[in-house]
């Protein structure tokens, strides 16, 4: 049996990340592909102990090194007990984000050195990686404004925040021209469907998936 191919989404908040793993999942199943979604932080039972962990409490509750090193666990947890069991089985596996999110969030977002997040993942999965990485780029304001964000936040915070989410998303436009063989940049302004539509031929283009029509 073939194996099953390993696609991930990623992007800013309010990108579509969860909207289009869904459609993806299903046109792939609609092509006659087995195929299941997941999500990180999480996706197994261990790492979804350890995404309440990480999301539970407020915000300086761990430092850029702890939350990289929880990830990781949680990420490994993920891989081993998960995906490679089922990508094994002949199983696509689509995951809304991934280790690009650590390198966005921890490395570009909050200065760990790319470097050393590019070791703990060695360490973590050796050279286990995405088959396909579809980053959904959105502006800032538009993702924070997709979520509801924007009111909740004072001037200062909104600020600060805005310069943190432009981070990330130049980090993830940084981490797809440094690996183009494995990411595709999406356009996510236009409307769900056609966002759709460009992830189906990015997929059809890369992994040979004849989609139905
Ligand atoms: N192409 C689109 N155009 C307009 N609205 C969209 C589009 N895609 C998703 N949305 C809406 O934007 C919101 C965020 O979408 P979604 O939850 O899929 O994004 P996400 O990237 O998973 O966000 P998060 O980072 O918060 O997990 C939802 O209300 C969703 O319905
Ligand atoms: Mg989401």
């Amino acid at each position: 049996m073939a194996r099953g191919r390993f696609i991930t989404l990623e992007g800013g908040e309010g990108a579509g990340k969860s909207t289009q793993t869904g459609l993806l999942v299903a046109a792939l199943v609609a092509a006659g592909i087995a195929a299941e979604r997941t999500r990180e932080p999480g996706g197994s039972r261990g790492a979804e102990d350890i995404r309440g962990l990480l999301l539970e409490g407020d915000a300086e509750r761990w430092d850029a090194v702890s939350e990289a090193l929880l990830l990781y666990a949680a990420r490994r947890d993920h891989v081993v007990r998960l995906i490679q069991p089922a990508l094994a089985a002949g199983t696509w596996i689509v995951s809304d984000r991934f280790a690009d999110s650590t390198l966005a969030y921890q490395g570009y977002g909050r200065g760990l050195p790319l470097a050393d997040l590019h070791e703990l993942h060695r360490f973590a999965l050796g050279e286990f990686r995405p088959d396909l990485t579809v980053i959904l780029d959105l502006p800032v304001a538009e993702g924070l404004g997709r979520i509801g964000r924007r009111s909740m936040l004072s001037d200062r915070f909104e600020q600060l925040d805005r310069e943190f989410h432009q981070r990330l998303r130049d980090g993830f436009l940084a981490i797809a021209r440094g690996d183009p063989a494995r990411c595709v940049v999406i356009d996510a302004r236009p409307d769900c469907d056609s966002v759709h539509r460009a992830i189906r031929a990015a997929v059809g283009a890369r992994l040979g998936v004849a989609f139905a029509a």
